[in-house]
C-alpha cells in the first residue's frame, strides 16, 4: 500500500486538551516553532508572533489566576460550589499544560494584507501541530475564553494591534480523541 507520511500525519493529528505530566522539552518546542515559521506567507511578511509561557513561570501563573477570575466571573449564575470548581479547572488547565503559548498575527498596511497575514499564521499553527504530532506530542488550539481574558495583552506584552490567532496547549496526549470528517466529495465541486 502507498504510504505517505505527510498525509498520514494530517489525518492522524488530533486536537488534545488533556495531557500527561511529561514535560515538553524546550528544544522540541523550538523545533516545532521553527517548522511553524516555514509556513507560506504572502509578501514574506513572516507575520507570526509566539508568546511562550514557561511552565512554572510568572507569566503562566498570572494567566492561570486571570483564567480563574474570568471563569468565576462568567459563572455568576452557577451555584457557588460549581462556580468555584469551574474556575479552579480553568486555572489548573493553564498551570498544568506542559506547554502553553499565545499566537498572534501582525496587522498589514491594508485589510487585504492583514487577512493574508492571519491566514499565514493559521498555516503556521498547523505546521506547529503537525511537527508536534510527528514527535509524539499533541496540541490543542483554542480561540475560547483564554483568548479573551481581560488584561491579557498587558500581562504577556502583546501589542494591541496584533490579531489573536489562538492559545496553544501542547503535551503528550492522555488519550487520542476520535474525529471524523465528511467525505471530500461532499465539499468539492469539479467544474
Ligand atoms: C481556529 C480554531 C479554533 C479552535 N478553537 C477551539 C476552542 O476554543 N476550543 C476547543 O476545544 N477546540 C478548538 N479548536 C479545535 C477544534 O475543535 C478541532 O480542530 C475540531 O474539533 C476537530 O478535531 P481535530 O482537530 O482533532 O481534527 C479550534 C480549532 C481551530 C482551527
Amino acid at each position: 500500500m502507498n504510504k505517505n507520511v505527510v498525509i498520514d500525519a494530517i489525518r492522524e493529528r488530533r486536537t488534545v486538551r488533556e495531557f500527561t505530566n511529561d514535560p515538553v522539552p524546550r528544544d522540541a518546542l523550538e523545533r516545532w516553532l521553527e517548522a511553524a515559521c516555514w509556513a507560506p506567507n504572502h509578501r514574506l511578511t513572516e507575520p507570526w508572533r509566539f508568546l511562550v509561557l514557561n511552565q512554572g513561570g510568572t507569566a503562566r501563573a498570572s494567566i492561570g489566576d486571570m483564567a480563574r477570575d474570568y471563569a468565576f466571573e462568567l459563572g455568576r449564575d452557577l451555584p457557588d460550589a460549581k462556580r468555584n470548581r469551574v474556575a479552579d479547572a480553568a486555572r489548573d488547565e493553564v498551570l498544568e499544560s506542559p506547554a502553553f503559548m499565545y499566537v498572534y498575527a501582525l496587522p498589514g498596511d491594508s485589510e487585504e494584507i492583514s487577512r493574508e497575514n492571519y491566514a499565514a499564521v493559521c498555516c503556521a499553527v498547523q505546521n506547529f501541530q503537525l511537527a508536534a504530532y510527528s514527535e509524539g506530542y499533541a496540541v490543542g488550539w483554542s480561540t475560547g475564553k483564554l483568548t479573551r481574558l481581560p488584561g491579557l495583552r498587558e500581562t504577556i506584552g502583546a501589542d494591541p494591534e496584533w490579531q489573536m490567532v489562538g492559545a496553544l496547549f501542547a503535551g503528550k496526549a492522555v488519550r487520542r480523541p476520535r474525529a471524523q470528517r465528511q467525505e471530500m466529495g461532499n465539499v468539492t465541486s469539479w467544474l
